[in-house]
C-alpha cells in the first residue's frame, strides 16, 4: 500500500503540518512518500505521485476558516487528473488551526468531503487539531530538554565521574511527561485514524487541541504574539502601520 503525505504549508520550515505528518506517519505502515504543496510548479510532481498510490493524507493548516487558496488551487487539477486517470483514491485530512478550538476546522473538512464527492474520491475522514502553533512548539521545547539533559550528563561525567545525573533525569522525566500530557488528544486520534488509513476505512471527522485549559492558552498565545510582533516590526509599528498592498 503505498501513502502520499501531502505537507500543504506555505512555510518553508518548521511548521505544524510537518510535525503532524510527522505523527500520523508513525501510525501507518506500507510505502510512505512525503511531499510538499506550496506553489503550482510542485502539482505535476504530485501528482504522478497520485498515480500508483491508494491513499493520500493531506497535512494542511486552516486560513481563514477554510482551506489555503494555493490548496484550492492543486485540488482543482486534483479533481480532472484523477477523472481522466480513473483514480479513486482514499483520502484523508489532518487540519491545524492557531486558535485553541479543533472544532474551527469543521468547514475545511466538509470542502474536503465535498470535493472527494466531485472527483470521485473516497472520503476517509479527518482529525482537526486546535492551539496548532502551540503543539508545534513543544517539540521544540522537548529537543531543548534532550540537549539540557545531555549537558547535564556532561557535567555530571566532568565533576563527579558518573554517567547518570539523578536529577537531570527526573526534571527531563517531568518535563516530558508533561509534554506528552498536551499532545495525548492529538497522539489517540492519530493513533486512531491511522488504523483506519492502514485498513482503508472511514475513520470519520475527530476534532482535538493542546490539552491545555483556554485560559492558560489565552495568556501563552498573547506573550507569544507579543514578542513575536516586536521581531516582526515592532508592536505599534506592526499594528498600527499603514498597510501595503502587495499582490
Ligand atoms: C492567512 C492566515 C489565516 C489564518 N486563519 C486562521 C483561522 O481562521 N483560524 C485559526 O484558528 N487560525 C488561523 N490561522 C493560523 C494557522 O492556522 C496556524 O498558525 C497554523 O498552526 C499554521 O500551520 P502551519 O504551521 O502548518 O502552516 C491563520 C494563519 C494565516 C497565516
Amino acid at each position: 500500500m503505498k501513502t502520499v503525505f501531502i505537507n500543504c504549508s506555505p512555510k518553508n520550515r518548521f511548521c505544524a503540518s510537518s510535525y503532524f505528518a510527522f505523527l500520523q506517519r508513525l501510525f501507518v505502515g506500507g510505502k510512505k512518500v512525503n511531499e510538499k504543496l506550496r506553489s503550482p510548479a510542485d502539482h505535476a510532481r504530485i501528482l504522478e505521485q497520485l498515480r500508483d498510490a491508494q491513499t493520500v493524507v493531506f497535512c494542511l493548516p486552516l486560513y481563514v476558516d477554510g482551506i489555503p487558496s494555493h490548496v484550492l488551487r492543486f485540488l482543482e487539477e486534483m479533481e480532472g487528473f484523477c477523472k481522466e486517470n480513473g483514480l479513486h483514491l482514499s483520502l484523508y485530512c489532518i487540519a491545524n488551526n492557531g486558535f485553541i478550538e479543533g472544532k474551527q476546522n469543521e468547514p475545511l473538512m466538509q470542502s474536503f468531503e465535498h470535493f472527494c464527492t466531485r472527483a470521485g474520491l473516497r472520503w476517509g475522514g479527518g482529525v482537526g487539531i486546535g492551539g496548532g502553533v502551540m503543539l508545534n512548539v513543544t517539540r521544540i521545547l522537548f529537543l531543548v530538554d534532550v540537549g539540557l539533559l545531555l549537558l547535564n550528563t556532561l557535567l555530571s561525567v566532568v565533576n563527579t565521574g558518573s554517567f547518570f545525573a539523578k536529577g537531570a533525569w527526573i526534571s527531563f522525566g517531568e518535563n516530558a511527561a508533561l509534554l506528552l500530557f498536551f499532545n495525548l488528544g492529538v497522539l489517540f486520534y492519530l493513533a486512531r485514524m491511522g488504523r483506519h488509513i492502514r485498513k482503508g476505512s472511514f475513520s470519520g471527522k475527530k476534532y482535538t487541541r493542546i490539552l491545555l485549559p483556554s485560559f492558560v492558552f489565552i495568556l501563552f498565545a498573547d506573550i507569544f504574539f507579543v514578542i513575536i510582533s516586536l521581531f516582526e516590526g515592532g508592536l505599534f509599528r506592526g499594528w498600527l502601520a499603514k498597510k501595503e498592498y502587495r499582490a
